[in-house]
This record gives structure tokens, C-alpha cells and sequence, in this order.
């Protein structure tokens, strides 16, 4: 599992404390919370594809632990916006912050290395390899191959083991034997989910997790969700098209419009903001 802040407790002596160390504790906790940079930030943050601007000077700030849905008409820029802060794009200006620190000049492997993990619109398994396969090569990924690996995980079973809670956790372990090429679509896209949480980013860019699902499949998704952020040790970054399940799980909402934010607040705000339901083709936003 990942572990939760480790400085915290370990500022606590086990010895009895004095009222002074209390309140020293409690004033220094205060402050490291308040000074605490954002998860994710980007400012100014804009790409230009030939005479196209798909993302026009857009600054937000994506808090710790929280999930902030983006979400916008077909061709907004969600996606480019993802794609700048994985990397994979670079931006034509404007920069990316990961904690406070600038990554903008930072390849896709850097920032997946100092917890950007994202999913794609498309999904992105190996179709002949078991569905245990696919995330057991996640975690292995995860930690270097050698005496690292090995103190990491005491054995192949528990890495195998882990891999199979990641496959109950997306609500898959009964298909953990099976090529990932025979599950369904749906199945698919929780086993994305799955690999994607066995690299451990601390931050978690969804791409549309509920894309081509069909109407049975949305709420398993959306269960495992909910469920990453009440473990409440990822920030997660969420673009979807599905109105309703965008309005349960979001802390606050982020609406693109050709490229330029138009709005970022909470859920009901969002939904009663009249730009927003001018963006949604001029008549309220869609609920589905
Ligand atoms: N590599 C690229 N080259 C040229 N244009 C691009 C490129 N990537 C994105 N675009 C353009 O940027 C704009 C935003 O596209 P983007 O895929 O980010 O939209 P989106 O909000 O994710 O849409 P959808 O809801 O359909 O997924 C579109 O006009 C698209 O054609
Ligand atoms: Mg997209």
C-alpha cells in the first residue's frame, strides 16, 4: 500500500510530552499544512497546433487528495491539457508545477517517475499476456530489477498477490487467469485502472475511464473511484463526458471551452453557471 505522510508521526516522541512539545507539534503541523504547494499546478499553460490554440493560457490548481473533473465539449482540449501535464506534450508557453516544482522541461518517464501516472483515452494493455500479468509488469516496473527489487518484495508471490488486491480493488480478480485480449471493453478499462495503480502515482490523470463502456459497466467504474479517493492518498484528475457521475465524485469541476477555462468550482456552481450551459450547445448541461 502506499504510505501515507511518514514525517508527521515521527516528529511525535513516545516519551510523555510537555506542553511545550505539543504545542510546538501542533503550530509546526499547522504551518507545513499551510505552506504545503498544490499537487498539481499550471499556469499560463497554453499549446498552439498551427493556427489551432487547443489550450489558451490555462491556470489551475489541482489541490492534494482531491479530485478535480475537467470537463468540456468535444475538442475543449481535456485531453491536451492531460497531455501537458504528462509530458507528452510540450507547451508552446506556460509552465507545469508538481509540488511546488517546475517539471514543464520534463520528459513523460521523468514526471511518471515523480508520480504523474495517467490513462488514455484508448486503452493501453498487452492483449496476450494474463490479466495478473499485465499489473504484476506494473509493479515490477515500479521498482528496479536487483537487490532493490528484492527488498522491496520478499518473494514473486507477493508481488503476484499484490497484483491480484489490485485486480479486487477494480473489481476484476475472477478474471486474473484470463489473456487480457478475451475480457470485454469495460473489463479492459479496469484493468487500465489496475496497471495504472500498480505504478503508484501519486497522482492519477483518467482519461475518459468509462469511455465506449456500456450503461451496466459506469458504476463499477465510478465505485472504483470513489474508492481511490477515499483512500484519500492520490489527487485525482478526472475527464469524463458523464454528467452525473462527474457531479457525485468531483470535489470541484473545470470547464474547457476551445481551449480557454471558462469555469472551475464546485460541482452545484458549476452546474448553475450560465457560460457552462452556453458551452453544452447552448442548452444546459447534458445529464448521462
Ligand atoms: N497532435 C495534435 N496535432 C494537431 N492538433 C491537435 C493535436 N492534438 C490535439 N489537437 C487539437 O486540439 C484540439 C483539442 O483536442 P483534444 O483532443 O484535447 O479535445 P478533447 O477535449 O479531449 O475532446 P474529446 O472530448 O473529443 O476527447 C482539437 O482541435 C484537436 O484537433
Ligand atoms: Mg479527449
Amino acid at each position: 500500500m502506499k504510505e501515507s505522510v511518514g514525517w508527521a508521526p515521527s516528529l511525535i516522541p513516545d516519551s510523555p510530552r510537555t506542553t511545550d512539545q505539543i504545542e510546538f507539534h501542533s503550530i509546526y503541523i499547522k504551518k507545513s499544512t499551510m505552506d504545503k504547494a498544490p499537487a498539481i499546478e499550471t499556469r499560463d499553460l497554453t499549446i498552439r497546433f498551427g493556427g489551432n490554440i487547443a489550450v489558451n493560457e490555462v491556470s489551475l490548481v489541482f489541490e492534494e487528495y482531491h479530485l478535480k473533473s475537467i470537463i468540456g465539449p468535444n475538442g475543449a482540449g481535456k485531453t491536451t491539457l492531460f497531455n501537458l501535464i504528462s509530458g507528452q506534450y510540450k507547451p508552446t508557453s506556460g509552465r507545469v508545477y508538481l509540488n511546488g516544482e517546475d517539471v514543464t522541461g520534463l520528459d513523460p518517464a521523468s514526471r511518471t517517475k515523480l508520480g504523474i501516472g495517467r490513462s488514455f483515452q484508448l486503452t493501453n494493455i498487452f492483449p496476450t499476456l494474463t490479466v495478473l500479468e499485465n499489473v504484476r509488469l506494473a509493479l515490477q516496473s515500479k521498482v528496479d530489477v536487483g537487490m532493490v527489487f528484492w527488498h522491496h518484495w520478499r518473494s514473486y508471490t507477493e508481488l503476484e498477490d499484490r497484483a491480484y488486491d489490485l485486480l479486487k480493488q477494480v473489481l476484476l480478480e475472477d478474471r486474473w487467469r484470463y489473456a487480457a485480449s478475451t475480457l470485454t471493453h469495460g473489463e479492459q478499462r479496469k484493468l487500465e485502472i489496475a496497471i495504472l495503480l500498480g505504478l503508484d502515482p501519486a497522482v492519477l490523470l483518467l482519461d475518459e475511464p468509462t469511455a465506449g463502456m456500456s450503461i451496466e459497466e459506469v458504476p463499477a467504474i465510478l465505485e472504483i473511484i470513489q474508492d481511490i479517493k477515499a483512500a484519500h492518498n492520490r489527487t485525482i484528475l478526472l475527464v469524463e463526458h458523464k454528467f452525473d457521475m462527474i457531479m457525485t465524485v468531483s470535489d470541484t469541476i473545470a470547464v474547457l471551452k476551445e481551449g480557454q477555462l471558462i469555469c472551475d468550482d464546485t460541482p452545484e456552481a458549476v452546474s448553475n453557471n450560465e457560460k457552462v450551459q452556453a458551452a453544452y450547445l447552448g442548452g444546459g448541461v447534458k445529464h448521462g
